[in-house]
C-alpha cells in the first residue's frame, strides 16, 4: 500500500492519510500535525483546505463514482 492514501468520503471531504506536504496557494507550508485529515470537496468550508463539516449541512451530493480517464 502507498504512504498516503486518498479516499472520499460519501459526499464529503477527501480523507488524507499518511504524511503529506500541505501547502496554501502561496506556496506556504501548511503544518499537518494529525496522521489523518479531512479535505473539502464541496468548496463550503470557512476553513479550507479543511472540512469543517458545512457539506452536510448545504447538502453537498458527489459524483457517484471517479473517471480514471480525468487523471491523465
Ligand atoms: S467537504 Fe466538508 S465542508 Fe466541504
Amino acid at each position: 500500500m502507498a504512504d498516503v492514501t486518498i479516499r472520499p468520503s460519501k459526499n464529503g471531504p477527501y480523507i488524507v492519510e499518511g504524511p503529506v506536504d500541505l501547502f496554501d496557494t502561496e506556496g506556504n507550508k501548511i503544518t499537518v500535525d494529525k496522521p489523518r485529515i479531512a479535505l473539502c470537496r464541496c468548496g463550503a468550508s470557512s476553513n479550507k483546505p479543511f472540512c469543517d463539516g458545512t457539506h452536510s449541512q448545504i447538502g453537498f451530493q458527489a459524483a457517484e463514482a471517479i473517471n480514471p480517464a480525468s487523471a491523465e
